[in-house]
C-alpha cells in the first residue's frame, strides 16, 4: 500500500506544516511603522473618554504628549489629528479653521516641540468648525461650495504648516484643492510641507463614530436647506473608475501620498491604485470599522486581537504602505510580542 495513494505531484498543504515553514514563505508582513495612529484633540486640561470607540478618549494637549511618546516607543513613526471644537466656535464660515492660534496649530507645536521624530500629520477640511457639519462652506441655498472652499483650505494648511505639521492631509472631497494647497504652500516657503490626499474617500456609513466623537455630523442650521450627507462631494460607493480619475488628478496636483477611505470594504480600490500610481498608497480604518471589531469581539463573536491584526493585514496585502487605524497602539503592541 503506497503512502500518498493520491499521488498528488502538488501538495500546497507542505509548506503550512509549522510556523517556521509558514514565516519563510508569508507573502505580506505588518509592522508598527506602516501604522498611523489618528489622535482626537480637545480643549482643557482633562481627557475623555469617548463613547462610540471603545478605548478612544479626546486627549487634551497633556495627554497628547503623552500618548505621542508612547507611539514611539511602539515603533509607531505618525500620529494624524483630528479636533473636537467647542460649539460656540463653530460659524457658518468656518473660521477657527485657519486661527493660528486654535487647537490644531497648539497641539502640532507641542509635539514638534516635545518629540521631533515624530510626524504629525493634520486633517485638513471645515467639517469640525462649520456649523453646518460640511467639509465645505454650504451657501444659503444649500449648497457645498467648492472654490471658496479651496481658498479657506489654503488658509488653514497654511496655519498648519506654520505650525510645524509634517503633512496636510485633505479630506474634503473639493475639486483641485491639492494643486492649490500646493501653490499656497510653496508661495509662502513651505514646499517641504508634504501633502497626503484623500484621494478616493467615500461617502461612506462607516464614519458614524467618528462623527460622534467629533460632534461634526451634517445639520442644518441658521435656516438653510443643509444636505444631511456628503454625497455631492464624496464619492459614490458604487464607482471604482472613478477613484483612478480622482488619484490622477491628485497625483498631477502634486500630492505626496494617496489615501483610500475607508479601508476593509474597499480593497479592490487600494489595489487598483497601487497598479496605477507609484506613489505610497495609504488606506483609513476608518471608526465604523473599529467599532465592528471592538463591539463583535466585546460580544464574544471574534477574538479581538486576531480579528483587527487580520483586517490590517487583509489592507497591507492589497497594496497600502501605510495604514490610519484606531488599533495602531495595540497592534504594535501586539506585534512586539509576536
Ligand atoms: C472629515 C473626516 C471624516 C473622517 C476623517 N475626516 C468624516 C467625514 O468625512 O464625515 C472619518 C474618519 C473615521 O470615520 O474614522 N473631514
Amino acid at each position: 500500500m503506497p503512502h500518498d495513494p493520491l499521488r498528488l505531484p502538488q501538495r500546497p498543504r507542505r509548506l503550512r506544516q509549522s510556523e517556521s515553514l509558514r514565516h519563510m514563505v508569508r507573502e505580506t508582513r505588518l509592522d508598527a511603522a506602516h501604522l498611523v495612529w489618528p489622535l482626537f484633540i480637545q480643549e482643557g486640561a482633562a481627557s475623555e473618554p469617548i463613547a462610540a470607540m471603545p478605548g478612544c478618549s479626546r486627549l487634551c494637549v497633556a495627554d497628547l504628549l503623552k500618548e505621542g511618546e508612547r507611539a514611539l516607543a511602539l515603533g509607531i513613526r505618525a500620529v494624524a489629528l483630528f479636533p473636537r471644537v467647542p460649539d460656540s466656535l463653530k460659524t457658518a464660515d468656518a473660521k477657527e479653521a485657519w486661527n493660528a492660534k486654535g487647537l490644531v496649530p497648539r497641539a502640532v507645536a507641542a509635539l514638534k516641540k516635545e518629540l521631533p521624530d515624530l510626524c504629525v500629520i493634520t486633517d485638513i477640511a471645515l467639517d469640525p468648525y462649520n456649523s453646518d457639519g460640511h467639509d465645505g462652506l454650504v451657501s444659503d441655498a444649500g449648497e457645498v461650495l467648492n472654490d471658496a472652499t479651496v481658498a479657506r483650505l489654503c488658509q488653514q494648511a497654511l496655519a498648519h504648516a506654520e505650525a510645524g505639521a509634517d503633512m496636510v492631509a485633505p479630506s474634503d472631497m473639493m475639486d483641485g484643492r491639492v494643486g492649490a494647497i500646493r501653490e499656497a504652500l510653496d508661495l509662502a516657503g513651505f514646499e517641504r510641507t508634504a501633502i497626503l490626499s484623500y484621494a478616493a474617500k467615500y461617502a461612506s456609513a462607516f464614519y458614524g463614530p467618528f462623527r460622534d466623537a467629533l460632534d461634526s455630523a451634517p445639520r442644518a442650521a441658521g435656516g438653510k436647506p443643509v444636505p444631511g450627507d456628503k454625497k455631492t462631494y464624496q464619492m459614490d460607493p458604487a464607482n471604482a473608475r472613478e477613484a483612478l480619475r480622482e488619484a490622477r488628478l491628485d497625483e498631477d496636483e502634486g500630492a505626496d501620498m494617496l489615501m483610500v477611505k475607508p479601508a476593509g470594504a474597499y480593497l479592490d480600490i487600494i489595489q487598483r491604485l497601487r497598479q496605477e500610481t507609484t506613489l505610497p498608497i495609504c488606506a483609513y480604518q476608518v471608526s465604523g470599522e473599529f467599532a465592528m471589531i471592538k463591539h463583535a469581539a466585546a460580544a464574544g463573536a471574534v477574538n479581538e486581537r486576531a480579528a483587527a491584526l487580520e483586517s490590517l493585514l487583509a489592507i497591507r496585502r492589497a497594496g497600502a504602505d501605510l495604514m490610519f487605524t484606531y488599533f495602531a497602539p495595540q497592534a504594535a503592541a501586539w506585534l512586539k510580542e509576536a
